[in-house]
């Protein structure tokens, strides 16, 4: 008798763990799809079409790993969420060739420590220049290291917004094409902020209508400069407090690594998940466009430029005052703004 119930609650429970495996199985062909349809159905997405079936193949492998990957993060505890998005196919080292472009260790100049904001007595508790206007919609770079370019303009924006109350959307292809004698600023092939900031204070931006942005190192052509700054400052390096001064009164241009970010998707990115202890560590630019406490963590509010499909509708959420003082991913490290007077 206890044998044969012995054997009949095994037998009951093989069968439940075979019913589990079959409805498992069938929610895989219901809601999930193979890799090759999702790795189809991506590329459909993101317009994504490959030379040959041999390359096809290869990226469906490098795909398969990235998505391998993004879903073994997001099964553990994390305050934020890895994503598929348009660089889903690439390998770490072919996104930092081709969709960053910052260059730091070329730089010889002095920083211009900041003064404006040296004695800044009271911040708000959070801020969003989105909100308030001041912040352009997301732009795209491309397959450009010109993200130097985008930093530099997007913090014109907000400072003609805010001084001018007027929001125009800005020239980053007058900086790739006409911001090339510093041997610093090199178009697709990386920038800094604060040489860009040099240039526009001698030739002034013009429009994006008036002069698009092609992603590529086209010939400078005539312009019409509508935008005019007196100059620029950097932020103290490491030092979040100084940077929260300036981010309070405009948006704020940022250098940071983002080998961390390529497959973010939101939330907050925690400091512990991003360290990065050197300014020759960076490797791309942003904005820093505000700052918040989103379920008791700090977080700075960053305007990427890799079009609105990757991360929070183009944005990202790096954690704010941590114990590092180089910030998140370094965003301490070289944050700079253009000064209007
Ligand atoms: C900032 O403001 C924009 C525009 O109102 C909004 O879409 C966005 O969600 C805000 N971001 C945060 C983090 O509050
Ligand atoms: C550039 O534009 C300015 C103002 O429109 C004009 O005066 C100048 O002749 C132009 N130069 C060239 C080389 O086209
Ligand atoms: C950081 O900046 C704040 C604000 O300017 C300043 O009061 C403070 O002394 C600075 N901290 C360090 C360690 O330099």
């Amino acid at each position: 008798m206890a044998l044969i119930s012995t054997l009949k609650s095994s037998w009951f429970a093989f069968l439940v763990l075979n019913i589990c495996i079959s409805m498992a199985a069938a929610s895989r062909v219901l809601n999930g799809k193979s890799m090759i349809e999702r790795h189809e159905q991506w590329m459909v997405e993101h317009g994504k079409v490959y030379k040959d079936i041999a390359e096809k193949q290869h990226r469906l492998e490098i795909f398969k790993s990235n998505i391998e990957y993004i879903e073994a993060f997001n099964s553990g505890e994390h305050t934020f969420k890895l994503g598929a998005n348009q660089f889903t196919d690439m390998t770490i080292e072919e996104f930092k060739a081709k969709y960053t472009g910052f260059r730091p260790s070329l730089s010889n100049n002095p920083l211009k420590t900041s003064s404006k904001y040296a004695n800044v007595a009271e911040v708000p508790d959070s801020l969003n220049w989105t909100a308030k206007g001041a912040v352009t919609p997301v732009k795209n770079q491309g397959k450009c290291g010109s993200c130097w370019a985008f930093s530099t303009v997007a913090t014109v924006e907000g400072i003609n917004q805010i001084t001018n109350k007027n929001l125009v959307s800005l020239s980053e292809q007058e900086l790739v094409s006409c911001d090339t004698k510093t041997l610093i600023d090199g178009g697709c092939l990386g920038g800094m902020m604060d040489t860009a900031f040099e240039f526009i204070v001698s030739n002034g931006l013009t429009t994006e209508e008036s002069y698009p942005y092609t992603a590529s190192d086209s010939s400078c052509k005539n312009f019409t400069s509508v935008v005019h700054i007196t100059g620029y400052e950097d932020v103290p390096q490491s030092n979040e407090t100084a940077l929260l001064n300036a981010v309070a009164n405009q948006p704020v241009s940022i250098g940071l690594n983002a080998d961390n970010l390529i497959h973010y998707h939101s939330g907050i990115v925690d400091a512990a998940s991003c360290v990065v202890k050197r300014k020759t560590g960076l490797n791309h630019a942003v904005t820093a466009v505000g700052y918040g406490v989103e379920n008791g963590k700090k977080y700075w509010l960053l305007k990427n430029q890799w079009g609105n499909k990757w991360g929070e509708a183009g944005y990202v959420k790096l954690e704010r005052d941590s114990i590092f003082k180089e910030g998140t991913c370094g965003l301490a490290l070289y944050a700079s703004y253009p000064v209007m007077h």
